[in-house]
């Protein structure tokens, strides 16, 4: 993997723009820095290796270098096409919360030409039989109370040695090579999941990206436990998505939304 290299295979795609690097801290503070700054719509930041990746609820992320897929797709959701100008008549209110459910739908397909089947364990991991093979982190720039800018961040574990081992994680772990029983070739892997990122926004809005996601949803109809920062855990039943992600959940036969948050969906059992 190197600058010109990945250059060449997006071309089609039209990235906004692309850095890559060896190695970096982050792919999402690279991508948050570029954003502040003048990143065009869909530019992308990929390393080979990250040394203080970030997970959600703010754990650590290990990339180590050459096994996985470490990147970051800055989105202009409210600027037009390739340009640093803002829409301001823009109607179109988007829920941030859509751009998780982008990414990690864009990633079930990627993986399904691959002969897999994966599920969505909302909100933002993605599991191979019933293992995380990968984690999607969106965050936000705001300017005031405008939204400037998100970044889809995407850690996959492709190849063997590219997950942390069970001890030092909340959920087990799997990577693409161990599941496919083959090594998987990450450019390849990231050009389809880019495209498919690119396709499935034109339909953020329509309902038929909730509709795929719901559709993708590990442990639908099933019990699970959600645990919340100082709250009680909450016991329901998988029920289905609303239209800007967030979690349906049957308890005690009525239906409770969950938020996006710092929380933690596991099997009831
Ligand atoms: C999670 O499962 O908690 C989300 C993990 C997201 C990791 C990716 S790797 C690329 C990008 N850069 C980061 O520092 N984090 C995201």
């Amino acid at each position: 993997m190197n600058q010109s290299s990945l250059q060449k295979l997006l071309a089609p795609l039209a990235l906004g723009g692309l850095r890559y690097f060896e190695s970096i801290g982050s792919t999402n503070d690279e991508a948050l820095a570029w954003a502040t700054e003048n990143a065009l719509d869909f530019s992308l930041v990929i390393a080979d290796e990250q040394t203080t990746g970030r997970g959600r609820a703010g754990r650590r992320w290990v990339t180590p270098r050459a096994t996985a897929l470490a990147f970051s797709v800055i989105l202009r959701p409210f600027h037009t096409e390739r340009s640093e100008q803002r829409v301001e008549n823009s109607k179109e209110v988007i829920a941030p919360t859509l751009f998780t459910g982008l990414g990690a739908v864009a990633l079930t397909d990627a993986l399904k030409v691959r002969g897999l089947f994966p599920q969505i364990k909302w909100p933002n991991d993605i599991l191979l039989n019933g293992k995380k093979v990968a984690g999607i982190l969106t965050e936000a720039v705001w300017t005031g109370d405008a939204l400037d800018a998100i970044i889809i961040g995407m850690g996959v574990n492709a190849l063997a040695g590219s997950n942390p081992s069970d001890d030092e994680l909340f959920f087990p772990a799997t990577n693409l090579e161990a599941e496919l029983g083959r090594a998987v070739q990450r450019e390849d892997l990231l050009r389809d999941i880019l495209s498919a990122m690119h396709a499935w926004r034109e339909k953020i809005s329509t309902g038929e990206l909730i509709q795929a996601w719901e559709e993708n949803l590990a442990f639908r109809g099933e019990q699970v436990r959600i645990e919340r920062d100082n709250e009680e855990p909450l016991l329901g039943q998988v029920m289905g998505l609303e239209a800007d992600g967030s979690l349906r959940l049957s308890v005690n036969d009525k239906i409770v939304t969950v938020q996006f948050g710092e929380i933690h969906l596991r099997p009831a059992v």
